[in-house]
Parts: structure tokens; sequence; C-alpha cells
């Protein structure tokens, strides 16, 4: 195994790739959004700089997002077309390759915890619908009533869906997922997503964020890895497993591993973008959107926090 990134962190969030730009992004979002990123790599930090485990730091990252409506995730998810909210979420960890991944979840607050306990506390890596929720309620997981998730916007969103049968799924492209992807000073890498997955999904439709090895992926012989995006492309392709198998033969390192598959999932017609967390080295981003709301911290220093392109 790589020990290389021992004795340093790194760590990424986001909170979904898509279609803005710093023309038409007004000032207010633009800051309250950056806001929003920055609280969730502080709770990471907290737990990395005093030596805690990468899966709690991913944890507590993205539970700041579930719970801050400006992110599709948890609190403030998006409708499906029945006007429910039912979210997915995924975590793994990177030294035993241990996951848990929940879809469909409609009356757990923060599904990345119901995840983490599927993963620590059944047999199972994956938990669907009215089980999953039962789950949570079985193991002492708080739970949310569905108006606890709902925002005015959000049902704006669908509603502006609905009038127009004919949009595509993706109107707006605003592909919004959050996640988290983490090194800490051991060596071990942990990753996380959190979804309510597209506005106006139907059928049950479940994206890649709860679908390890496509939305999420951790292993510290490569690192971890988390996703946004047209889930559909992201399922395709087996994104974040690629990326971690390409670093772990020895093809790319993984900025280039995440680059080539970001380019292949541009050639299929996807969107959408990819964070990593290396076993050595700092984290870092590919995305083929107008922008992504994104952010990273390391050891050494480092604190960045983008949405657009272009920084
Ligand atoms: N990437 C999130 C979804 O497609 O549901």
């Amino acid at each position: 195994m790589k020990t290389a990134g021992r004795g340093n962190w790194s760590i990424a969030v986001h909170g979904g790739a898509g279609s803005m730009e710093r023309a038409t992004t007004d000032p207010a979002q633009d800051r309250t959004a950056r806001a929003g990123l920055s609280a969730a790599l502080e709770a990471a930090i907290a737990i990395l700089q005093t030596g805690g485990h990468a899966l709690d730091a991913v944890e507590a990252a993205v539970r700041v997002l579930e719970d801050d409506t400006q992110f599709n995730a948890g609190r403030g998810s998006v409708f499906t077309a029945e006007g429910r909210i039912e979210c997915d979420a995924a975590i793994m960890e990177g030294n035993n390759r241990m996951a848990g991944a929940v879809a469909g979840v409609r009356s757990t607050r923060n599904p990345i915890v119901l995840a983490r306990a599927v993963m620590e506390q059944s047999p199972h890596v994956f938990l669907a619908g009215s089980g999953a929720d039962g789950f949570a309620r079985a193991f002492g997981i708080e739970a949310a009533s569905p108006d606890w998730f709902e925002t005015p916007e959000r049902r704006r969103q669908l509603e502006e869906l609905l009038a127009d049968p004919e949009a595509p799924f993706d109107l707006g492209m605003k592909y919004g997922t959050v996640g988290a992807v983490a090194r800490d000073t051991s060596g071990h890498v942990a990753a996380a997503t959190s979804t309510g997955g597209l506005t106006g999904k139907k059928w049950g439709r479940v994206g890649d964020s709860p679908i390890i090895g496509a939305g999420t992926y951790a292993d510290d012989r490569a690192g971890a890895i988390s996703c946004t995006g047209a889930g559909e492309y992201f399922i395709r392709l087996s994104v974040a497993h690629e990326i971690a198998a390409r670093t772990r033969l020895g093809v790319e390192d993984m900025q280039a591993a995440t680059n080539a598959l970001i380019d292949e999932l541009s050639i299929l017609g996807g969107k959408g973008g990819v964070i990593f967390a290396p076993a050595i080295g700092t984290a870092g981003w590919a995305f083929n959107t107008p922008g992504m709301y994104r952010g990273r911290a390391d050891s050494s220093g480092l604190r960045q926090v983008a949405i657009y392109a272009d920084e």
C-alpha cells in the first residue's frame, strides 16, 4: 500500500455542478453558496487537523451540506414528479473498502448518517425505500417529517418543470448533489455523496450517487472520489471506480484519470463533475459544466472555495 500520504491530510467538497456563470449569478447567491461550502470544509478540517478519521470528516462535511437548503441533498432536496422528496446517499472508506448506501429515503434527516449506519451496523451495502427508513428508525437515527425537507424554491422548480411536460429532466442544467472526499493523517481515504436526484424524477429513478463505483468510491491504494452530474452517464461509465482503478494500476495520476473520465463523459453527452482526494498529493477536481460549487483544503494551509470554471 502506498503510504506517502501519511502525516498530512487533504479534503475536497462539492455542492453540485451546473450552469452557474459569474455574469448571471446573483451576488447574494454567490456569497451564500461560498459560505455553505466553507462551513462544510471547516467541519471536516476540525476533524482532520486533530488527527481524526477521513470517514468522520466526509460524513461531517456532507451533513452540513445536507442541512443547508441551498444544496440539493437532505433539506432542500428537489421534488419528484409526484411532489415527494426521495434522497439517495453513499459513503465508503478506503482501508477495508467498506461501503453503505441508501436510495429513496423519505423520512431520515441526514441520509449520509443512515448510509454510514448501513455500512457499520448491517451486513448489507445498499438499502432502499421504506426499508431504509425503517432501518433508520430501528437504529435510532434521527427522523424528519416530509415538510422539513421542503423549500418554496424547489416547489417552484417542480411547478416550472410540470408546466412544460416536454422539458428534459436536465432543464436548467443544475445537477445538484453534495459530496466530500478526504485523506487523513493515517493515509486512509473516504468518500461521501448525497442527493435529492433530479427535479421531476419518476418511477423510482435512482442516480449515480448511492451506487458504489458510479458516484462514490474509496480505495487507500488510489484515493477517494465523489461525483455530481447527470447520474445515468456516471453509472454507465462506472466513473468513480474507473478513476480509482486507473490510478491504482498506475495508468495515470488521479488528476489525469479524472480528466480522462470527464472527457469520456463529454463524448457520450454527459454533464457533471468529480472531486477526488488522492492517496498521495492534494485534492482536486474536474468538470465539463460552466461551474461547480466546490472547495478544498489541506494540511499545508491550502484553503479554496470556487464556483466558476475560471477560478
Ligand atoms: N448525480 C445525481 C443524480 O443523478 O441523481
